[in-house]
């Protein structure tokens, strides 16, 4: 799989603002031949063709790149890498040729399944929670352990279960109960057959990734997600609505630590346990009094991480994921734009809950010195709409976090639709670092 300096014609698997800001990079390189995304956004349709191709269905994909001369893959959420796509075209004559970013299955097990990513980290000696795993046999057993922790407790279903199958339970009556909900009645459905009890840490979050070919890699920018809908991080989980880069509190030191406990023994024991991972690889990490330790591993970029990290990324993107393929990532330098990223994203009133959509959005025309990352718009006779919970990322660069923030707000007033929402306390945590 050489291509030397020629044109590659790209799909981008995904449909949100993450794979909007993948193909805005994407699309400005001169390497990038024809660029597909599936199924795309309104916004990836300014920035290459959308395809109407479900994710999960690998031979349609297949057979999509096999007529379009596709030379590269960028999977964009986790499920397809989870259910095997790496895999399916690695065992495909037709496909086999194409570069995939992302994971095989193998790998995908860091984020599809908790207990393997703790057994990994054990065996790799990364610092993470203190954990235990259990199922229907060894509910019992479960319940007891609990007996032995102390408050708050942190119930995890092994599997995939859209982002929400995280517990955190303040009393030992609400911890029982979750974990009979979750293995007994499998609240997760079969994500949940398993759950993984872990100690809680108390500590301020953030999001490290890196690029690796599976052997060498090269650290890209971190950054801070805002999970939850309320103002003070109050309410129910989001998708995320908004994020800012770099991370005050994650400097030289912290970030040498990270590296050094964590990010290389990770690529190191991948490889020594053969495992293929060519791709994204995101660390969701505690800083615990200064220390670094690993909450999950996601096996592809985060969102609405993406929408701040990516425009900083100054080298080219196309250069660095062919480089990931062939196994090139030595020596790579990965040129990072010194400001700071702020996002922040306008969602429809009600979300995470119930919500309206097919609202017209108006004064995107207006937007001055941001970038703006659709997840949940459509065109509707040319005219943009909302069609889900999170609409648009309103993205900012400037020498300061307060500076790209308020650029963020004076933006985020421009663009127009009915009961918008957005939080307006992005940052405020890091006061005390910055
Ligand atoms: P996850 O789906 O693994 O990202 O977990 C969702 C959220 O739960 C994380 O972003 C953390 O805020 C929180 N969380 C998960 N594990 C722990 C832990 N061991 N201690 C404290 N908070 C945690
Ligand atoms: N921002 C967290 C995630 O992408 O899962």
């Amino acid at each position: 799989m050489t291509f030397m300096n020629k044109k590659l014609n790209i799909l981008i698997l995904g449909g949100g603002g993450r794979e909007h800001a993948l193909s805005w990079k994407i699309a400005q390189s001169p390497r990038a031949g024809k660029l597909y995304i599936a199924p795309g956004n309104s916004g990836t349709a300014r920035t290459g063709e959308n395809v109407d191709l479900d994710p999960s269905r690998f031979d349609d994909i297949c057979r999509f790149t096999e007529s379009n001369n596709i030379d590269m893959l960028v999977v964009g959420p986790e499920a397809p890498l989870v259910e095997g796509i790496h895999d399916h075209f690695l065992a495909s004559d037709a496909c086999k040729r194409v570069a995939v970013t992302g994971p095989s299955k193998n790998g995908a097990m860091l984020e599809g399944s908790k207990d393997f990513a703790k057994a990994f980290m054990n065996r790799h000696n990364i610092p993470t929670a203190n954990h235990r795993s259990f199922t229907s046999d060894t509910i019992r057993e479960g319940m007891d352990f609990l007996k032995n922790m102390r408050p708050p407790y942190v119930l995890k279903a092994d599997g995939l279960a859209a982002g929400k199958g995280v517990v955190i339970c303040h009393t030992m009556e609400e911890a029982k109960d979750e974990l009979n909900a979750m293995i007994r009645d499998k609240k997760f459905g079969p994500a949940s057959e398993k759950v993984v009890i872990e100690e809680f840490l108390d500590g301020i979050e953030l999001s490290v990734f890196i690029l690796t070919d599976g052997h060498s890699y090269v650290i890209l920018p971190e950054a801070k997600d805002y999970k939850r809908i309320g103002e003070g991080d109050t309410g129910l989980n989001t998708g995320g609505m908004g994020s800012i880069s770099p991370v005050p509190f994650a400097g030289d030191v912290f970030m040498q630590k990270v590296n050094k406990r964590i990010i290389n023994p990770t690529v190191q024991g991948l490889r020594k346990e053969g495992i293929t991972y060519k791709g994204f690889l995101f660390f969701g990490l505690m800083n615990v009094h200064g220390d670094p330790y690993v909450i999950e591993y996601n096996v592809r970029m985060g969102d609405p991480e993406a929408e701040s990290i990516i425009p900083r990324i100054k080298t080219d993107l196309v250069d660095l994921l062919q480089a990931t393929a062939e196994g090139k990532l030595k020596g790579q330098n990965v040129e990072i734009d010194p400001r700071t990223s702020a996002a922040v994203f306008l969602v429809s009133g009600g979300y995470p809950g119930s919500y309206e959509k097919g609202l017209e959005i108006t004064g995107l025309d207006d937007v001055q010195d941001a970038l703006l990352f659709h997840a949940g718009s459509k065109l509707v006779e040319g005219t943009c709409h909302t069609s889900g919970g999170r609409v648009i990322a309103v993205t900012c660069l400037a020498e300061t976090l307060e500076k790209a923030l308020s650029g963020c707000y004076r933006n985020a007033e421009k663009i127009r639709f009915d009961k918008k929402y957005y939080r307006k306390d992005l940052g405020h945590d890091l006061a005390t670092y910055t």
